[in-house]
C-alpha cells in the first residue's frame, strides 16, 4: 500500500496548503502591478485555505482585506502588524472602538457608516484610513456618484485619511455591461480634483485590465492559483500555482460487468467490463455533488515515482465517497492516492464539470477535512 495521504487519522482525506505557491502567486501580482500596493483578500477563511496558511504564505503582502472584525482580532493576536482592511466596513456602530484598537482601515459604503464615523471623529486618537466605496455600476455596495463627492468631503473634514474605491462587475468578461472601461470612466470623472489614493482592481482586472489597477490592488482568487473566469488556460498563461491540493485514497475497488450501474440513482452504466475505484471524498467534504461523469481526478501510480494519470469520475457523488473509472489506471489499487484538485487537476476544471466556479469549491471545503500547511 502507498504512503497514506494522512497518517494521523483513519479516514484518508487531506487538504495540503502550499505556502510556496502563495508566495509565488503574490510575486506574480507584484510583477503585474509593480506600482501598486497589495491588499491580499482573505475573506471566507482565506477562500477556504485557513487564515494560518494565508498569514504564513502571504506575509510579505502590504495588507490583508477581510470581512469580519473577529478575523482582524485573530490576525493581531497572531502578530500581524501590517494593515488590515475591513472590506465591508463596520456592520454595527458599536464596533468603532474595537476597529480603532485593532488599527483597521475601513471601507465606507453607505450613509449610516458615514454618520458613525462622523460621530466618532472626536474619539480618534490615531489616524484612520477610509476607503470610500463608489457604486460605478455593479449596484452591490457603494455610494452613487451623485452622493460621492459630498460624502468624501464630510469624512475628510472629520479628519479621516481618504482613499477612493470601486469594484468591477465584469473584469472577467469582455462584452458584458457595465464594462471595466465604463466603470473606470465614471469613477475618474467623479473623483476629479479629490486627491487621494485609489483601490480598484480584483484578480481579473489585475490580469487583463492594466489601465485599471489603482494604488492598491485587491487580488483574491489569483493568490490561490485559481481563475476568475473559470478557464484554467488563463491561469496557466499567468503562471499561477494551485495553493490547495485536496487528496484522498482509493478505499475499495469494484469489478463491474457491462451493464452494471454505479451508486445512487444508477446514473452511470458500465459499457464494458471495468474496474471502479471508490474514493474517500464526498459532498460532505466539499466535493460538488453536481459533478458530472467525466470530472477529472488524478490517480497516483506507485510503480512510477510521482507518476499518475487522470481518470474520470462516474456516477453520482455521495456524502462520503465518489467513484472513478480506472480503465486508464491498471496499476491503481486500494491505497492509491487520488488528487481531487491541486497541481494535477485544476479546481477550475472540476468547477466547470459541476456548473460552478473554483471560488465556490475552494470556500466550501468542509471543516471535517484536515488541513496541513506545507
Ligand atoms: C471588494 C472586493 N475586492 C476584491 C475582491 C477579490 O476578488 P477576486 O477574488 O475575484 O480577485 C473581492 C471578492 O469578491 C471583493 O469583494
Amino acid at each position: 500500500m502507498s504512503a497514506s495521504v494522512n497518517s494521523l487519522i483513519n479516514r484518508p482525506i487531506l487538504a495540503s496548503i502550499h505556502s510556496h505557491a502563495f508566495q509565488h502567486n503574490l510575486n506574480r501580482v507584484r510583477e503585474l502591478a509593480p506600482e501598486s500596493k497589495i491588499w491580499s483578500v482573505i475573506k471566507a477563511r482565506a477562500y477556504g485555505h485557513c487564515f494560518e496558511a494565508a498569514l504564513k504564505g502571504l506575509e510579505s503582502t502590504d495588507g490583508f482585506a477581510l470581512l469580519d472584525i473577529q478575523d482582524a482580532v485573530w490576525l493581531r493576536e497572531n502578530d500581524w502588524e501590517g494593515r488590515i482592511l475591513l472590506l465591508e466596513g463596520l456592520f454595527h456602530e458599536s464596533e468603532m472602538d474595537l476597529s480603532q484598537q485593532l488599527h483597521c482601515d475601513l471601507v465606507v459604503h453607505c450613509e449610516a457608516q458615514i454618520e458613525w464615523l462622523e460621530r466618532y471623529a472626536d474619539k480618534v486618537h490615531k489616524p484612520i484610513s477610509v476607503f470610500l466605496k463608489m457604486n460605478t455600476g455593479m449596484n452591490r455596495l457603494g455610494l452613487k456618484p451623485a452622493a460621492y463627492r459630498t460624502a468624501f468631503h464630510r469624512l475628510h473634514a472629520a479628519g479621516y485619511r481618504m482613499h477612493h474605491m470601486t469594484h468591477f462587475a465584469n473584469a472577467d468578461q469582455i462584452d458584458r455591461q457595465p464594462t471595466v472601461d465604463s466603470q473606470l470612466e465614471l469613477f475618474n470623472q467623479t473623483i476629479e480634483g479629490l486627491e487621494a489614493p485609489t483601490s480598484l482592481a480584483n484578480s481579473a482586472a489585475i490580469l487583463w485590465h492594466r489601465n485599471a489597477l489603482g494604488d492598491w490592488v485587491r487580488p483574491g482568487i489569483m493568490l490561490y492559483g485559481a481563475s476568475p473566469t473559470g478557464l484554467y488556460s488563463d491561469i496557466e498563461h499567468a503562471h499561477l500555482k494551485a495553493v490547495m491540493q485536496l487528496q484522498s485514497e482509493i478505499i475499495d475497488i469494484q469489478d463491474l460487468q457491462a451493464g452494471d450501474r454505479i451508486g445512487y440513482g444508477g446514473r452511470y452504466e458500465a459499457s464494458e467490463n471495468m474496474r471502479i475505484g471508490i474514493v474517500a471524498c464526498g459532498y460532505a467534504d466539499g466535493y460538488p455533488r453536481q459533478a458530472k461523469d467525466g470530472a477529472p481526478v488524478w490517480v497516483g501510480d506507485d510503480s512510477k515515482a510521482g507518476g499518475g494519470i487522470i481518470c474520470p469520475i462516474v456516477g453520482r457523488v455521495s456524502m462520503d465517497m465518489l467513484s472513478v473509472d480506472l480503465r486508464n489506471a491498471p496499476n491503481a489499487k486500494i491505497g492509491s492516492i487520488v488528487e481531487l484538485w491541486g497541481d494535477q487537476v485544476p479546481v477550475d476544471e472540476v468547477a466547470r464539470m459541476s456548473d460552478t466556479i473554483g471560488y465556490e469549491l475552494l470556500c466550501a471545503v468542509a471543516p471535517r477535512v484536515p488541513v496541513v500547511i506545507k
